[in-house]
């Protein structure tokens, strides 16, 4: 019986899985990969900009393109390439790992994922490429079917040209209950994957073995694409030709498709959203068209819900400011007061514009063109403001009028109770505006009624728990240091770095960089892939720290003087030790001992 049971076997695959994932990182340019996202800055041997995963308006965020790694000093998140996309994008690490691989055309063998793993991400791409071939199959109908005629002239009824239909790949689905599913069919596309996908629906008999029935979820309807931020068509809106319930019909929750996490026109106009550095958000889909068929394109909408914070930070990648866009009738208080935590939040100036009565984007800016609506943008008012102009407004600004503005405000605040620093904020701002002290307003609001259940309104970075993973100051020196001159590492132990260990995170982190030494030594950050969690976010942080605190000039100085610290380290411990077992002497009334102790401590101090 030569052959070991399977799970006893070396997998060659892992193997090979390390192999790939070495030349990505050896490919990749993490700068040119986060900067992509990340408006980045030259900071010495690092980039630097403001962190992508939590809210900060000046940068903590550093890049190390020698090193292959990331590191915020304000949230902690750090990596390598593949946590940075793996965190930024939501995604598993298979898919990163295929991402970059595509990207830098380095074979990646099947095998290298596990079998769930390559399951999960099959199926996305199964999601993506059925919605891709969709978009495509209304698209050519929209464009070239005599059955799309209805369609082609409503479009032009509503002033879409030519080109705005082909930017954002507009498209018509016939009033039929089998275009979509014969064509896919004929294709031979899985129908249960198009019925994941949203686009067609089963109906399932009943019996013994029923086979479900599929029908076409988008019949006689004017077909909004929605695509991702990498490009990919993640679902779809679609809008009745003229009058009807509903409206809009959009694309059900699928394993690609978040409308929290999404926004219409953002993939289309991101130059132009980078360009400006602002964004206006819309509330409809033809709004948002009808300022780009008139050359405004820093412009995006969420899909008929109400801004997520999701939908901000993503915005954030891209812009420094938002400006809401409220329809003249819907007067948008209520959104615009909900959404004031969520801007705090992501540290985006948020502004209100608010059109005449009556009026919509699309319809304000045919009526009264390009220049007329830029300038009401321009005249957009700082969100908080409004936020309590539109109180004021309501509600005068006397006794009562002031409690019940508190009042209105209450909700919020209570949403922020979680949120400290953001709660304070919050008060500051509108205590002042209110003419009453921080603490008054605190007073009246009260504490929250209870502990509203479910996750805070704006949930904490995604990412690694950060528990417990410190070194002291000096430590911390040390260790980046050593970090960049990982040949010390034997002087180091020999100074007694590891018995003078301040907690276990410096013994553990010892105890890796002895194992890998060799590796160490060559390319520190190969400890990235033994680690994880707080752990990683040290590591991270250490990679960075090196190359700031260290120029390569003073290198050998820095080495001395940090072992004479970790010299003197180990003497005032000592000394510590002494102290405290003379008191213990002394109480003890044990003279002999007290003596010998003391001599012992004399003959320290001598030496130091
Ligand atoms: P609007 O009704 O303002 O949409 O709803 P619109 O695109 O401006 O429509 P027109 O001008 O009447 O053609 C705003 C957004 O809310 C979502 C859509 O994304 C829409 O663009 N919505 C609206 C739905 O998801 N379902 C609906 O039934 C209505
Ligand atoms: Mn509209």
């Amino acid at each position: 019986m030569g052959a070991l049971p399977a799970e006893q076997r070396i997998d060659p695959s892992e193997e090979q899985r390390r192999e790939v994932v070495r030349r990505i990182k050896e490919a990749a340019d993490i700068g040119e990969i986060i900067g992509e996202h990340v408006t980045l800055q030259r900071a010495g041997a690092n980039l630097k900009g403001l962190c992508p995963f939590h809210s900060e308006k000046t940068a903590s965020f550093m890049v190390n393109p020698g090193r292959g790694s990331f590191h915020c000093f304000g949230c902690g998140e750090g990596g390598d390439v593949f946590n940075f996309l793996m965190l930024y994008h939501r995604i598993a690490f298979p898919e990163a790992l295929k991402q970059l691989a595509e990207r830098y055309r380095i074979p990646l063998a099947e095998n290298t994922l596990s079998p769930q793993q390559r399951e999960e991400a099959r199926k996305r791409e199964n999601l993506y490429a059925v919605n891709a071939r969709a978009a495509a199959l209304y698209h050519h109908f929209l464009l070239h079917d005599p059955a799309a005629a209805n369609a082609r002239a409503y479009l032009e009824k509503r002033g879409m040209p030519p080109a705005i239909i082909s930017r954002f790949q507009l498209g018509y689905a016939p009033e039929r209950w089998d275009f979509l599913r014969r064509v896919l069919e004929g294709e031979k596309f899985p129908a249960q994957i198009a019925e994941e996908a949203g686009l067609l629906v089963a109906k399932r008999a009943e019996g013994p073995n029923p086979s479900p029935h599929y029908y076409d979820r988008f019949r006689d309807r004017i077909i909004f694409p929605i695509v991702d931020q990498t490009g990919r068509v993640a679902g779809f809106g679609g809008r009745i030709l003229g009058n009807g319930e509903p409206k809009y019909l959009n694309t059900p929750e699928t394993p690609v498709f978040d409308k929290g996490r999404t926004l219409f026109g953002l993939f289309q106009n991101r130059d132009a959203l980078r360009k400006a550095k602002s964004c206006l958000l819309v509330e409809g889909n033809f709004d948002l068209l009808a300022l780009v068929a008139q050359g405004i394109d820093e412009v995006t909408a969420p899909l008929g819900t109400a801004l997520t914070a999701e939908q901000l930070r993503l915005l954030r990648g891209y812009v420094e400011e938002v400006i809401l866009v409220f329809d003249g009738d819907s007067a948008g208080l209520k959104a615009a007061m909900r959404s004031v935590p969520l801007f705090l939040a992501e540290k985006l100036t948020g502004r209100v514009a608010v059109l005449p009565a009556g009026e919509d984007p699309d319809s304000y800016i045919r009526a009264h063109g390009r220049e007329s609506f830029n300038e009401l943008m321009r005249q957009a008012r700082s969100l908080p403001e409004f936020v309590f102009d539109k109180l004021a407004e309501q509600h005068g600004l006397g006794v009562d009028g002031k409690n019940r503005i508190i009042a209105e405000l209450a909700p919020i605040v209570h949403e922020l109770d979680d949120q400290l620093l953001l709660r304070t904020r919050f008060i500051a701002h509108f205590s002042e505006r209110l003419g009453i002290s921080s603490e008054q307003f605190g007073q009246s609001i009260g504490r929250a009624p209870h502990r509203r259940p479910g996750p805070a309104a704006t949930p904490p970075p995604p990412g690694p728990d950060r528990q417990n993973f410190t070194l002291s100051a000096n430590e911390g020196r040390i260790f980046a240091f050593l970090f960049l001159h990982g040949r010390y590492l034997p002087e180091f132990l020999a100074a007694g770095l590891r018995e003078n260990a301040s907690g276990p995170t410096a013994t553990i982190l010892l105890d890796l960089m002895v194992t890998h030494h060799e590796k160490f030594i060559r390319a520190p950050e190969v400890l990235l892939e033994y680690t994880e969690g707080g752990l990683k976010s040290l590591v991270s942080r250490l990679l960075i720290d090196g190359g700031t605190m260290y120029p390569e000039a003073v290198q050998e100085e820095s080495a001395s003087e940090l072992i004479a610290w970790l010299r003197r380290d180990d003497r005032r411990r000592e000394s510590d030790q002494l102290v405290r077992e003379i008191n213990a002497a002394y109480q003890a009334g044990d003279q002999e001992k007290l003596l010998a102790l003391m001599k012992q401590k004399q003959a320290l101090s001598n030496g130091g």
